[in-house]
């Protein structure tokens, strides 16, 4: 595989699921995501953002097929992970992860620690002996900030930054390539989240492990994203190198979503934009621009026409008719 080809890929990815609003009502379709393109790099972290709803969870089981896609393929490294029988699938998982925000819900809350780390291990047949398992264990533990002896603890006897930290050492007991961390430190305080993203980061440097931080905290993921991709209702809005999206966002919804982060430096310069009311159903979304409603520069054409997701110059991705048009004037 060529150097430039992204290590995952989504590539058309709708999921649609049917809705009973009540009985004897026909069912509705939520498109929770609704044609989604990017590319994450080998040893990048890749955050996704957006508000509640706009379709950031379902795209990261999707990406692990923890749910089947409606339509779309996902590519990871190469392999079609769609194609993919029961038993290559379970064979593939070992190399693909996910942290969850709520640990508590994740973990088995009758096994202590180390059953836990040994049945990880013992699922994909890794580190064969006693030995070598108690060994990786101890390794993961230290690896996450954990002293040994709380292996024998069961879940409920941790705090809420210490269970994160268990799963995440579950998570990569396996030793995986790609991992999805979904709102991995929003339940946590600021200092647990600083740690969490710290222990994320070293596993980044150490191990080149590849990322999709699934976070609505855009503080957090400025200090973490390498590349930053923006939903709303389901499609993506604006994919950006970090730097230049929070330097300068190009969506208005993106923009919108910055103006909300309280660090002065960033919103200083910025002028503030509030986003107005909520999020329209996604059972009846708008026509042209998804976003058109709650846009203050919309006009006729964002009604009508769906902007679709373009390059405007090297690795930045929008869609919004504001933009495509500065790029037709421009040519
Ligand atoms: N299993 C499901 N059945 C029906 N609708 C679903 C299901 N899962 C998600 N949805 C809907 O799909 C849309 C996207 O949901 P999703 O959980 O992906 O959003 P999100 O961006 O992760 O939100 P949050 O920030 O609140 O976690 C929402 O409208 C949600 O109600
Ligand atoms: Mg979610």
């Amino acid at each position: 595989m060529s150097e430039s080809t992204p290590f995952v890929q989504a590539l058309g990815l709708h999921k649609t699921y049917a809705v009973h609003s009540g009985l004897g009502e026909k069912a509705k379709k939520i498109r929770a995501v609704d044609g989604v393109n990017f590319g994450i790099r080998r040893g990048e972290v890749f955050a996704l953002v957006g508000e509640s709803g706009s379709g950031k969870s379902t795209v990261g089981k999707l990406l692990l097929r923890l749910e089947e896609v409606s339509s779309g393929r996902v590519l990871i490294d190469g392999t079609d992970l769609l194609s993919l029988g029961k038993n290559d699938l379970r064979a593939f998982r070992r190399r693909i992860q996910m942290i969850f925000q709520d640990p508590f819900a994740s973990l088995n809350p009758h096994m202590r620690v180390n059953e836990m780390l040994h049945e990880a291990l013992a699922i994909h047949g890794l580190f064969k002996s006693g030995n070598q398992r108690n060994e990786r264990i101890a390794e993961l533990l230290q690896l996450v900030g954990l002293a040994p002896e709380f292996s024998s603890r069961y879940p409920h006897e941790f705090s809420g930054g210490q269970r994160q930290r268990i799963s995440i050492a579950r998570a990569l007991a396996v030793e995986p390539e790609f991992i999805v961390a979904d709102e991995a430190v929003s339940a946590l305080d600021v200092s647990n989240q600083a740690q969490i993203i710290n222990v994320l980061m070293d596993l980044k440097t150490d191990f080149g492990l590849t990322m999709l931080f699934i976070s609505h905290n855009m503080a957090v993921v400025q200090n973490i994203a390498d590349t930053v991709a923006v939903m709303y209702l389901g499609k993506m809005m604006e994919i950006a190198p970090a730097k230049d999206l929070f330097r300068s966002p190009k969506h208005p919804y993106t923009t919108a979503l910055l103006s909300a982060i309280p660090v002065p430096e960033v919103a200083r310069e910025r002028k503030r934009i509030i986003l107005q009311g909520d999020m329209p159903s996604p059972l009846d979304p708008p026509s042209g621009c998804v976003f058109r409603t709650r846009c203050s520069q919309a006009s006729e054409h964002c009604a009508q026409v769906v902007p679709a997701l373009t390059q405007t110059s090297p690795g930045r991705w929008v869609a919004c008719h504001l933009h495509q048009t500065t790029l037709t004037e421009s040519l």
